[in-house]
């Protein structure tokens, strides 16, 4: 916990013990028993997954790709985390952060909003788009009858990587930990939102719900239009060749990475960005041989007896 920056300590919640921080207690209730509207679209995934990307794709096709208002209005304004605190005009973008969540406990990082997000959220109109990295099992238990869900899920090789990153983006100085110290707490589920596999599983398990739509991000990497195609079948949207073929120029990564309604950087300072890498496989590059067995072993006995199954192991 040191290591990585955060101030305050952690807990275990639900029945498989996903790591929050300790404020989540005071609202792991209210975030239950949130109200879930017909209209509703959400994007659930775990921190790292692809998740911006997929959130700005959802709200373009239901927006009838209105490129005006996603290049005028931050994605966090236009789609909304629920576990998060809201963002306050009128103090600019920097303290919209994650004050009671994951990330906002970390030394260093500017004061944030008091709001909770999903106390926001309860008044927000229809229709309403929210942003989420709990799991299934920690929301409301009428979502998936009653709204639509996208999930996005990752190589978690990747994820852990990325996550790195993003720590040290948001922590800056006060993180110490290399990667090797950091993996060492993703494998062994000491990180915030893990354990990673059983999260992704819970809505790999719901992948045939009609409500729910299952996202790989490297299938998202290798064939966009594709997948932004299975996307627009899920939400019941029409768009043509042309049109999808814009969108996919939209979010290609460099556009991505120029985009500063979407590449989110408030807290950082420039030397690492939201928007990274965007690649698929590039944790070969973080892990030494030692490493590369240790993720073979986690992945091996965390999918046993699932059958769940990353398009990048097998
Ligand atoms: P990297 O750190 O590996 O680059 P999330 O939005 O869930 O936090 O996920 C962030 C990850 O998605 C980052 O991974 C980011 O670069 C990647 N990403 C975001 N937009 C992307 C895009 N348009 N194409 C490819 N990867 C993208």
């Amino acid at each position: 916990k040191c290591l990585l920056g955060y101030t305050k300590p952690f807990i275990k919640c639900g029945s498989k013990g996903y790591v929050m921080p300790g404020s989540f207690r005071k609202h792991a209730e209210a975030i239950y028993n949130f109200k879930v509207r017909p209209d509703d679209v959400w994007v659930v995934s775990v921190p790292r997954s692809g998740t911006t990307w997929t959130q700005e794709m959802v709200w373009l096709l239901e927006n009838d790709l209105d490129y005006k208002t996603a290049k005028s209005k931050p994605l966090f304004e236009r789609f909304p985390m629920l576990e998060t605190t809201s963002h306050i005009p009128e103090m600019g973008h920097i303290f919209i952060r994650m004050n009671f969540m994951n990330l906002g406990s970390f030394q260093g990082l500017k004061k944030a909003s008091q709001t909770p997000s999903w106390k926001t959220l309860e008044m927000a109109p229809s229709p309403r788009f929210i942003k989420t990295h709990l799991p299934l099992s920690m929301l409301p238990p009428n979502l998936l009858n009653t709204a639509k869900v996208i999930y996005v899920a990752r190589d978690p090789r990747d994820v852990a990587v990325s996550y790195y990153y993003l720590h040290k983006m948001i922590a800056k100085k006060f993180m110490r930990a290399s990667f090797a110290d950091f993996w060492n707490a993703f494998k062994r589920d000491l990180l915030p939102m893990t354990p990673v596999i059983e999260h992704v599983n819970e809505s790999w398990d719901q992948r045939h719900n009609k409500n729910l739509h299952f996202l790989f991000y490297e299938d998202m990497k290798k064939d966009l239009k594709r997948e932004i195609q299975g996307v627009c079948k899920f939400l019941d949207r029409n768009y043509t060749d042309e049109k999808i073929n814009e969108l996919v120029n939209h979010l290609s990564f460099d556009s991505f990475r120029n985009n500063k309604n979407v590449n989110n950087n408030a807290n950082g300072d420039g030397k690492i960005q939201f928007i990274r890498k965007g690649e698929a496989g590039g944790w070969r590059t973080h892990f030494d041989a030692e490493m590369k067995i240790e993720a073979e072993f986690y992945l091996s006995a965390r999918l046993k007896g699932l059958d769940l199954k990353y398009p990048s192991w097998s």
